[in-house]
């Protein structure tokens, strides 16, 4: 058999034992967490007033794009949601929380050539983390479904994510299934260590967010390359914010100073930073 057809047999395996691995950390670190106080997915309708964030020119071939660079505007309504929500997801995750990552995120039907692994159930595989979606763009048509109260075990590696990333899709309906079905100037807030899918299947619309990405930075700093955590998702990914973005966003507290460079005129929120 060709090593590489092989190999692509082995990952889901190797993937799983690698969860194994980071396991009893997560729940070193989520023994804390306040899980029982919060169902785990929360809505707020007509939070915001969006503005018009233009797509970068290239969307992957799961029809999504992402991109790390956050100027003042849009950090000014991250500031917002912060100051909102931080005392809540502080009590909720613990006092050693950190804006872990911040992105915008495009999907486009007309641009999807394969699915995503997120379309099927899964969770992130980083214990209980809070991710805040703030729609820019869209009409409700492409929500995350997400199950409430299912993040209120503590973690292991579910034997599904084996066929999830063999390719096996997995979209039946759960339940007690909640869909956040959040369109322009609502937000969205969820436990990743809940049951959750993206539902990107017809009929979806284009849909523009904003996402803020909240967890204990330690267990960050010890999971990350294991399982997608970390600014831009691992040890090297990085979010860039300009000046005022950055200034703005320092006072809300949540920003892991250790992480942070200055670099022509620009801040540089990377894992990169933090090993001297
Ligand atoms: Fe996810």
């Amino acid at each position: 058999m060709p090593i590489a057809k092989l190999k692509k047999i082995l990952n889901p395996y190797v993937n799983h034992a690698r969860k194994l691995k980071i396991k009893p950390i997560i729940r070193h670190y989520d023994k804390d967490v306040r899980v029982a106080s919060w169902s785990g997915a929360s809505f707020h309708e007509a939070y915001f007033s969006p503005f018009d964030i233009p797509p970068p020119a290239k969307f992957n071939a799961q029809g999504v794009a992402r991109s790390n660079v956050i100027d003042a505007k849009v950090a000014e309504v991250a500031c917002k949601v912060i100051a909102d929500f931080g005392g809540f997801i502080t009590d909720y995750l613990g006092s050693n929380v950190r804006l872990d990552d911040i992105y915008m995120f495009w999907f486009d039907p007309d641009k999807v050539e394969n699915w995503s692994l997120s379309n099927s159930w899964h969770d992130d595989n980083v214990g209980s983390r809070v991710k805040v979606f703030v729609c820019f763009n869209g009409d409700g048509s492409t929500p995350t479904v997400v199950v409430p109260n299912s993040h209120n075990i503590p973690y292991s590696p579910r034997k599904e994510e084996i066929s999830r990333f063999s390719g096996v899709r997995n979209t039946q309906d759960v339940a007690g299934q909640v869909e956040l079905r959040y369109k322009s100037g609502d937000l969205a807030m969820f436990d990743t260590s809940c049951l959750h899918r993206g539902l990107y299947e017809q009929p979806s619309a284009k849909r523009t967010v904003l996402v803020l990405e909240f967890i204990d930075r330690d267990k960050s700093n010890r999971i990350v390359g294991y399982a997608p955590c970390g600014p831009g998702m691992s040890k090297v990914g990085e979010v860039i914010f300009d000046e005022a973005g950055f200034k703005l966003l320092e006072g809300t507290g949540l920003l892991d100073e250790s992480l942070v460079s200055a670099q022509c005129g620009n801040y540089v929120y990377s894992l990169k930073n933090s090993i001297k």
